[in-house]
């Protein structure tokens, strides 16, 4: 597990390759597709809050949430700079409830898959289901096991990772391989996941 401390570092000392200062280009397709459901939307992991801008642009209302101190001040300030209403909250999502929940409709891209295989992705997808209303849906971008890259890179995930941890709580809309918005000159491979909560 990737704790505040480690994300925290790399905050500070701007070491963040997944951060290009655009919104998700795979959100920016499930928008098109008009799959983004309701109003209000949740970015959990939100970093820099480029997606939380997007969305709020777009007519959702947002709440970005990141245990990164640094990361919600620069959010913070990036909304500021686009003159946009977003609400950012400093939070570990695994040890409290995100201020505003429930939620339609709940993004991460890079968040779920730092956490360990097995229990804490687990625990991941139980706080995803208890923040989202009935029939809500959570679209996740995940690390992909079959990316094949030297040096530093998102966790490696396989499809089996992701369904044995969300298939308990979610319906497995689709999950597709495809790639993180990014600035390295190739970006890396992930898993694009939509899934919509159960009712139990
Ligand atoms: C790979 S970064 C991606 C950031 C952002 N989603 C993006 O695509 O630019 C993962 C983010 O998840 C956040 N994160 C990891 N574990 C967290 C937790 N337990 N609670 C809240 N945020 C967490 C980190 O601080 C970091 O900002």
């Amino acid at each position: 597990m990737y704790d505040k401390n480690y994300f925290e570092k790399r905050y500070k000392s701007n070491d963040l390759p997944w951060d290009n200062d655009k919104p998700d280009s795979n959100l920016v397709n499930l928008f098109a597709k008009k799959r983004i459901i309701g109003k209000k939307v949740l970015d959990v992991g939100c970093g820099t809050g480029s997606s939380c801008i997007w969305l709020a642009k777009n007519g959702f209302k947002v709440t970005g949430a990141d245990f990164s101190k640094t990361a919600i001040r620069m959010a913070k300030e990036n909304a500021k700079k686009n003159n946009v209403d977003v609400t950012f909250i400093e939070n570990d999502f695994l040890k409290e409830k995100v201020k505003g929940y429930p939620f339609d409709f709940l993004y991460d891209s890079g968040c779920f898959h730092s956490f360990d295989i097995g229990r804490d992705m687990a625990t991941f997808v139980e706080k995803v289901a208890l923040h989202l209303s009935d029939n809500g849906k959570w679209f996740s971008i995940v690390g992909n096991i079959d990316e094949r890259r030297e040096g530093n890179g998102p966790p490696p995930r396989s499809v089996k990772n992701i369904v044995t941890a969300a298939e308990p709580f979610f319906e497995i809309q689709f999950i597709a391989s495809g790639f993180f918005q990014s600035k390295r000159p190739v970006p890396p491979k992930a898993w694009i996941c939509l899934m919509q909560k159960r009712k139990l």
